[in-house]
């Protein structure tokens, strides 16, 4: 479908020789390596050197996500909150590191950012990925995981730092092979000296190894059965590109790019996979027993243009199979502003519109809730695969035309010289900023890399909740912060209870007076936060079909700074019934009922004490919605404003930044 660009990544790749390589063993001698998968709620990856068996000989001492190169491959329930707690255990001298989950909709705090939330040398963080998007579960589909640190990103990748995660969706059609008939594979290149290591050096046009490996391994074979096989490939390389073929010339059928599964299968006889794209095809080997089947790439030959060999040495009856239509496209609305990015070299330098990175520097405020128009311009003549965090993107047209139909959802998108691509895009759930960037990892540690900041859209007054008289707003920023718990084995009908979900949030990731500005007052800035709950298990006794919320804020004094407060919890709770179960098969899936109601809660509290008293809302879902609520329910709480006003009676102000309120929740199953 894009072999009009065959010709200028030929032409890439002819500029760039690859280094003399010292190891090049016949090849197909080693299995395929199958990562191990973690599949838990919560999972640790530790950044660490190891000695990765690579060749057959010497291991190959490397940078790695828990001591194997690719790292782990996560596999996880779409819906579900994620916990990875991450350990940098590499050397003082790599540096901090950042883990992106690519391709994931993360929060900014959570997405792996190049310059902040950083984890130094030693140090750890968790991120928190929810699973859900737009008040959905996240589509199904396979992203990777990866150092993103600014400019030494392309070198922590090179290393090591890299890993599969696949979200699993129960939506997505059930008959496609699955189990070990689903494959991920990741295409990544390196070179090696005499004794197997590896080593980087910069160079801004891209670093090229002269050994494709796949799932770490050079030029493996796959023992197959005369079936179907779902193969998702990642293209985990620097800046090289395959153009991917089987050597029998048999059909890929495509069922998905790195968004996800397409609105129907397309044959495809030749698939252009660039740097960070993935693509998901279904191979059928059936009549082929005791013959062996290549994985080309056709941009190169020897140990570069034979990836994997596939070996039919097993009879199986197949009952996969692809159905015609597969995942429809979503609506994303009418774009209401159209913006244009430029990726060229200007100064010396991979830059957009004509700019290097700044951290400090915003290039885009689109706005919560709202669809955009990007139009992505290569007007150089290197090619450049553009990655945009956050959302995924819709083509619209790619140099003028309609979309074809095997790239119509994507987030990375190859763009050859002189070429343009205008995709859609609509900014969901999460305020704050997130990168874009060429995946060509020099490009964009060289320069190329841009920042968009989603703003909530202008506050409406809300006339109910008058600020008291005279009182201070001690405007205060909540972090979108998600806690998911279930309750799967309860079976009595007790008293409200408060169970703890998940480990105790922390009081900072929640509400933080703001910095005094000029005026002397705190920073203004006032955010939304999610809580999701599922009302027990499908299946499970009817008292689990309700759920509550609890919402409290309490003040954690700096002694002496803050010693009274008035405060307003203005708790806009929408309650949103996501997906209903009926015994235990998803009966309605996506939003079933929306219930918003506004709370005001005054409160005030004067002791001077740590901790002082607390004001809070409960809600339960059954109260809103009498008799409609089932067992197995999805519930969102979306907390649309908490403000609290300094300037109690003792009439100080108490405008001192770093003091802290904090907001704790429980969700309960009376
Ligand atoms: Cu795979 Cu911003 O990256
Ligand atoms: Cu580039």
């Amino acid at each position: 479908m894009r072999a009009v660009v065959v010709a200028a990544a030929l032409g890439l790749l002819g500029l760039l020789a690859p280094a003399a390589g010292a190891n090049h063993p016949a090849p197909f001698l080693q299995p395929v390596p199958v990562p191990a998968t973690l599949t838990a709620s919560d999972i640790t990856i530790t950044a660490q050197e190891a000695d990765v068996p690579i060749f057959t000989g010497t291991p190959t001492r490397m940078w790695t996500y828990n001591g194997t190169f690719p790292g782990p491959t996560i596999r996880r329930p779409t819906g579900r909150h994620t916990r990875i707690n991450f350990h940098n255990d590499l050397p003082a001298s790599v540096g901090s590191l950042s883990l992106h989950n690519h391709g994931n909709h993360s929060s900014p705090e959570s997405d792996g950012q190049p310059a902040t939330f950083l984890v130094p040398p030693g140090g750890s963080r968790t991120y928190h990925y929810t699973g859900l998007e737009g008040g959905k579960n996240e589509r199904g589909a396979m992203q990777w995981y990866h150092d993103h640190r600014d400019g030494v990103t392309a070198r922590n990748v090179w290393m090591g730092l890299a890993g599969l995660y696949v979200i699993d969706d129960p939506d997505d059609p059930q008959t496609l092979p699955s189990g070990p008939q689903d494959v991920p594979l990741a295409i990544s290149d390196r070179s090696f000296d005499a004794n197997n290591q590896i080593s980087y050096s910069f160079q801004s046009n891209g670093v090229t190894g002269d050994h494709a490996l796949v799932n770490g391994k050079p030029q493996p074979f796959l023992d197959v059965a005369d079936r179907k096989y779902r193969l998702r490939i990642l293209n985990a390389s620097n800046i090289r590109n395959y153009q991917l073929a089987l050597s029998n010339g048999a059909t890929m059928t495509q069922i998905g790019t790195e968004s996800g599964l397409l609105p129907a299968p397309v044959s495809r006889q030749s698939i252009l996979i660039s740097p960070a794209e993935r693509v998901d095809i279904v191979v059928d080997f059936a009549g082929l027993l005791g013959q062996n089947v290549v994985l080309r790439n056709t941009l190169a030959s020897g140990a570069l243009g034979e990836l994997m060999q596939f070996r039919i040495n097993s009879h199986e009856i197949d009952t996969s199979s692809v159905p015609p239509t597969l995942r429809p496209q979503e609506n994303i609305g009418t774009p209401t502003v159209t913006r244009t990015f430029d990726f060229s070299r200007n100064g010396g330098q991979w830059r957009i519109n004509g700019l290097p990175f700044d951290p400090n520097r915003v290039d885009a405020q689109p706005v919560l809730g709202t669809t955009e128009r990007w139009i992505l311009r290569n007007s150089g003549g290197w090619d450049h695969t553009i990655h945009i965090h956050d959302v995924d993107q819709q083509l619209i047209s790619r140099n003028g035309q309609p979309p074809t139909p095997d790239e119509l959802t994507k987030e990375s998108w190859y763009i050859g010289g002189g070429q343009e691509v205008e995709v859609k895009l609509k900014f969901t759930d999460h305020v704050g900023r997130y990168v874009f960037h060429c995946h060509v990892l020099e490009h964009e540690d060289d320069a190329m890399m841009g920042q968009f900041e989603v703003v909530a859209a202008p506050p409406t007054p809300s006339p109910g909740f008058a600020r008291p008289r005279g009182a201070t707003p001690l405007r205060a920023s909540l972090v979108p912060a998600y806690e998911e718990c279930t309750s799967p084995n309860r079976t009595h009908a007790g008293p409200l209870a408060f169970p703890s979900c998940g480990p105790p949030v922390q009081a900072s990731d929640h509400l933080t007076v703001g910095t005094p500005d000029a005026n002397g007052q705190p920073a203004n800035s006032i955010g939304s936060a999610r809580l999701a709950a599922v009302a027990g298990d499908p299946g499970t006794t009817a008292d689990e079909a309700d759920v509550g919320l609890n919402l409290s804020i309490s003040d954690v004094r700096n002694k002496g700074s803050l010693d009274d407060y008035q405060g307003t919890l203005l708790a806009k709770v929408t309650r949103r019934i996501t997906d209903r179960y009926n015994g235990s098969s998803l009966a309605e899936p996506g939003t079933v009922a929306d219930v918003p109601l506004e709370v005001a809660v005054p409160c005030s509290q004067t002791a001077d004490s740590t901790i002082g008293g607390n004001c809070s809302v409960t809600t339960r879902l059954d109260a809103l919605l009498p008799g409609s609520v089932r067992e197995g329910d999805r519930a969102i709480w979306e907390l649309g404003k908490v403000e609290v006003y300094d300037g109690g009676p003792d009439g100080n102000a108490d405008t001192a930044a770093g003091n802290t309120l904090f907001a704790t929740q429980g969700i309960f199953v009376p």
